[in-house]
């Protein structure tokens, strides 16, 4: 019995199975509006067998774009098609949830295949591609090479809260069964944590508390907002891995007070606070945060995600089967592998097709039967 394509009960919600499809920006929308691609891909993706899909970066407001491609769900059109999106996943099998965010101090950013660099005129001139004034706990730039950004006023902290809740309001009429609050790789409520980017004085600096103030408000009121029969995860930063970020131990007192705001799953990443998400002096390797999901799941007592560099059926069921998360967030290997999940299930269980589709699975178990007649000389 596979511990990985065995149901979990967390929160109120049941999924399936315990393989996440792990948020992926496509940076393809139009004005923060899914497109066919989105419908393309998350269609592909859910048919892959996967008990979860988290659909990528959504912005809860316009400023909080990383780029002009980004999702965003602050606007009756961005519902809808969003809406077509949580409709489509359900429909083949998976739960459907939603990561929210704003960039901060990393918005106005080209897409990646374009530099990734911060929007400038050449942008305007070669896609009509207009930089944005970015916004951040504090003055303090990504690196002395990138825009400073605005330090935030108290009042456009109570509008960005604001946003989170509308979006998650959104998200839930859209029909997604929970929310993802993007808590990593350097985003906005990872520039309130990290010592490193949010330098202010009042409520929402100085100390740990202070410094973790608005996520908690946010999560606090998100799921006052969504009710309990929905789930509200948050992806972290477990550590920012570079000199005077934020690590483990501080994030473990953080996840205690996570807990009691209402999450019910820690999504265990790192890095990103100073620059792409793999600047740190983290080594990676295969597995490689999966002490991180371990540590908060131990000492918090809160369920954990484990994500990073997991490749394979038999690599993925022994994290949850020796107790370091339980789930398992596949990125990568899923652009690359579609089906994973099923492949995986495969590689851990034997061969079975009926948890396919039956429009492949009813031919590629015929097929098997043949093969199996053909190799014994039938
Ligand atoms: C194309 C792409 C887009 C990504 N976009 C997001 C995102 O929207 N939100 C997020 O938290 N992580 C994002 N990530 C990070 C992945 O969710 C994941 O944490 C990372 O790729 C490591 O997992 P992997 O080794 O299975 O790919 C993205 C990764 C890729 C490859």
């Amino acid at each position: 019995m596979s511990a990985l394509f065995s149901p979990l009960s967390i929160g109120a919600l049941t999924l399936p199975n315990r393989v996440m499809i792990s948020p992926m920006c496509q940076y393809s929308g139009k004005g923060g509006v899914a497109q066919p691609w989105h419908m393309a891909q998350y269609g592909r993706l859910a048919m892959g067998g996967a008990g979860l899909v988290m659909v990528e970066m959504t912005s809860v407001s316009a400023q909080g774009l990383s780029t002009h491609g980004d999702l965003g769900l602050w606007t009756d059109e961005q519902e809808e098609a969003l809406a077509r999106i949580a409709d489509l996943i359900r429909s083949l099998g998976a739960v459907p949830g939603i990561q929210l965010g704003h960039a901060g101090r990393k918005a106005s950013s080209q897409r990646p295949w374009h530099g990734g660099k911060p929007l400038s005129e050449i942008d305007l001139t070669e896609r009509g591609e207009t930089p944005w004034r970015i916004v951040a706990p504090s003055a303090v730039p990504i690196t002395p090479a990138h825009p400073v950004p605005a330090a935030l006023s108290l009042e456009e902290i109570e509008t960005i809260k604001a946003d989170f809740v509308q979006s998650s309001a959104r998200a839930m009429r859209a029909g997604f069964d929970l929310v993802e609050l993007h808590g990593a790789h350097g985003y906005l409520l990872n520039q309130f944590v990290s010592p490193l980017s949010n330098l202010r004085d009042d409520a929402y600096g100085g100390d740990l508390a202070g410094r973790t103030r608005l996520p908690l408000e946010i999560c606090r009121a998100v799921r006052d907002r969504i009710g309990p029969e929905k789930g509200l995860f948050i992806r972290l930063s477990v550590s920012d891995g570079v000199d005077g970020g934020q690590e483990l131990e501080q994030t473990i007192e953080f996840a205690r007070a996570l807990k009691t705001a209402g999450v019910d799953a820690l999504d265990c990443s790192s890095g990103g606070i100073v620059g792409a998400a793999n600047a740190t002096r983290l080594v990676r390797g295969p597995g490689y945060q999966v002490p991180f999901a371990r540590a908060l799941r131990e000492t918090v007592g809160i369920p954990t995600i484990a994500v990073g560099l997991i490749l394979d059926g038999p690599q993925a069921e022994a994290v949850v089967q020796d107790g370091s998360a339980d789930i398992v967030a596949i990125a990568r290997a899923a652009l690359d592998d579609p089906n994973w999940p099923h492949h995986a299930r495969e590689a851990i269980s034997g061969r079975d097709y009926s948890d396919w589709p039956p429009q492949a699975g009813w031919w590629l178990q015929n097929r098997a039967a043949l093969l199996d007649r053909l190799a014994a000389g039938e």
